[in-house]
């Protein structure tokens, strides 16, 4: 059995020799909190966050699993560069893991080294142990454990702005990752956008900024999405920048142009979140994208419901035989291949229905709310327009089998980037109370030019407006994968939902659902099996 170089849960970087290196490259300055007060709410954050996810008859089980991984963990000084398929990393649930079709998961290639001059690797953000995503406890455990100098507090995007002092709280809190757009946008549409943009709110003092060009450059602050299960994806990022001009649409373009937008996607987040001077070879290109290609990660022990895939379909290998093309289950009748919309998009815990044991028998009640519980879905622009609305349910939009992404690029406004103080809608009111949203810029899009000239929004994240130009583009972003979910709190693209508790219950208010307590805890159980 092959072990990795290193192994916490997580707060990775002290023993690496990459991040050894890495270390003596970046510098930062000072921080926002003292070292002193930031362990105290860390310690309490830690600490609420273990009360909260798990309840008294489990958490003596857990501490144990914990404590054993660590032992383990330390124990293994042997330090090598794979980790085998399936390596169990602990979170508050239970264990996540990915499965390589290569075989094992080669920690060794480009995606972990250093391709920039800030020492930050894709790893930084795209950890193996939080199912290739970043938690919030990952960044607050690096903090503490490298007093802030692991390179993922690098100024540039990992405080709130690039110049003025630094300020990780962001990322500590959030998971989030200052991304700065242009405007106009510099896509293949050389019209001038429809829309100006002015900061309402602008609690960092960069939200939005001009270059040496001239050009205005917005700030938006967006969690780092999983680089695994890619297979799967419809758009490239949360607007689908990377995916606008090779759109992932169709299944006979679908291969080459992931590969190539794959690949232009590392060259960007090499010149970007890396700072690099020129971008990775082609052969340093390849090895990313083939790496990135074989990955799929999910949820695969639960400590309550034991193994998700021993007697159901849960975990990362089952998943990585999942058949898909863009459209698939479309749940606007555009398969490609022609089958209507099935509804029960996620058929992995079936088996569990009549399970004896109570959280297994639980999962499978929640895949059964997430499949069929009826939604009032309304005022969600790309899928409504006006006061239309339409009963629906959690695959609506969550429609690739057993994955949960939308599976046709149809980029969506749910209300997840809307500003509590600007925001008329009541039930998007009602939701985003549920949510713990962090301090985040506002932005006014007044719309000068097309069909919706004369209208105001209000967001803190404009999405693929700032790709497309467009008003009707204003807030909305693609429908995420839904698997590895426990790896990686918090949720929504910005960071808003601290939990699952919290997505599950936006949604109820949102969309008018009225689940009960039970019903609640159901989905809940459900999503962190996923
Ligand atoms: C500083 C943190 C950071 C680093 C370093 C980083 N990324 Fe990312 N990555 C992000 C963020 C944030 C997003 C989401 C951005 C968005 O949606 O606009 C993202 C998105 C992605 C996606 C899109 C996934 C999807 O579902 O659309 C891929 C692929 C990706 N990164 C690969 C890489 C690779 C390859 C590297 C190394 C060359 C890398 N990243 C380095 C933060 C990072
Ligand atoms: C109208 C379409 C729509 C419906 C209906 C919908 N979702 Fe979503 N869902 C989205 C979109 C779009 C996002 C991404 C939003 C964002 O990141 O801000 C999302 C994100 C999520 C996420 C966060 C994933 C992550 O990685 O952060 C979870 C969890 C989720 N949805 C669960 C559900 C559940 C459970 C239901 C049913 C109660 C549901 N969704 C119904 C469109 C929808």
């Amino acid at each position: 059995m092959l072990y990795k170089k290193r192994f916490e849960v997580g707060f990775d970087d002290s023993q690496s020799k990459s991040s050894r290196d890495r270390k003596n490259e970046f510098k930062p300055k000072e921080h926002a909190m003292s070292d002193n007060s930031r362990t105290v709410s860390l310690v309490r954050n830690l600490r609420e966050q273990f009360r909260s996810a798990v309840n008294s008859t489990i958490r003596k089980r857990l501490v144990v699993c914990f404590l054993g991984l660590v032992t383990l963990g330390t124990g293994s000084a042997i330090a090598d560069v794979y980790l085998h398929n399936l390596f169990p990393f602990f979170n508050f649930n239970g264990f996540s893991g990915t499965y390589s079709s290569a075989g094992s998961v080669d920690l060794s290639g480009p995606f972990f080294q250093s391709l920039g001059t800030n020492g930050r690797t894709c790893e930084t953000c795209h950890q193996p142990s939080d199912a290739f995503g970043l938690s919030a406890v990952n960044a607050q455990l690096r903090y503490f454990f490298t007093r802030g100098k692991d390179p993922l507090f690098a100024q540039f995007d990992g405080s709130t702005c690039p110049t003025g002092p630094i300020n990780n709280s962001l990322v500590l809190n959030n998971g989030l990752i200052r991304i700065p757009l242009t405007v106009p946008p510099n896509t293949t549409d050389s019209l001038p956008p429809q829309f100006t943009i002015t900061a309402v709110q602008d609690p960092y003092g960069c939200a939005l900024t001009t270059d040496a060009q001239g050009q205005q450059i917005v700030s938006v602050y967006r969690r780092p999405l999983p680089t695994t299960n890619l297979g799967f994806l419809s758009a490239m990022m949360f607007d689908g920048r990377e995916s606008f001009s090779l759109p992932l649409n169709k299944a006979q373009t679908f291969g080459a142009n992931l590969n190539s937008d794959l690949t232009q996607q590392a060259i960007d987040a090499t010149m970007g979140h890396a700072q690099g001077t020129q971008p990775p070879t082609a052969a340093q290109l390849s090895q990313i994208v083939s790496f990135e290609l074989a990955l799929n990660s999910a949820q695969l022990f639960d400590f309550a419901a034991g193994s998700l895939s021993k007697k159901a379909n849960g975990g990362a290998e089952y998943l990585s035989t999942q058949p898909y093309y863009p459209g698939i289950n479309d749940s606007l009748g555009a398969d490609p291949g022609g089958e209507g919309f099935n509804p029960n998009a996620f058929t992995i815990y079936t088996s569990f229905e009549n399970s004896r044991n109570p959280k297994q028998a639980s999962i499978a009640r929640g895949e059964q709310i997430f499949n069929t519980q009826p939604l009032t879905i309304s005022n969600v622009p790309g899928l409504t327009t006006g006061t239309q609305q339409i009963m629906g349910t959690c695959t609506t939009c969550h429609d690739t089998f057993n994955v949960g992404n939308h599976s046709f690029p149809l980029p969506l406004d749910i209300g997840t980037s809307r500003s509590l103080i600007y925001e008329t809608d009541p039930n998007i009111i009602a939701g985003l109370q549920q949510l713990q949203a962090p301090t985040l810029p506002v932005f006014e899009l007044a719309c000068t030019q097309g069909p919706l000239a004369g209208t105001s929004y209000y967001t803190t994240d404009p999405g693929k407006a700032l790709i497309s130009g467009q008003c009707s583009d204003i807030g909305r972003g693609k429908g995420l994968i839904l698997r590895g979910l426990s790896a990686r709190a918090p949720y929504f693209h910005n960071g808003v939902a601290a939990n699952l508790q919290q997505v599950v219950n936006f949604y109820n208010h949102r969309f008018q659902i009225g689940l009960t307590q039970q019903q609640m805890q159901d989905l809940i159980n459900f999503l962190e099996a996923l």
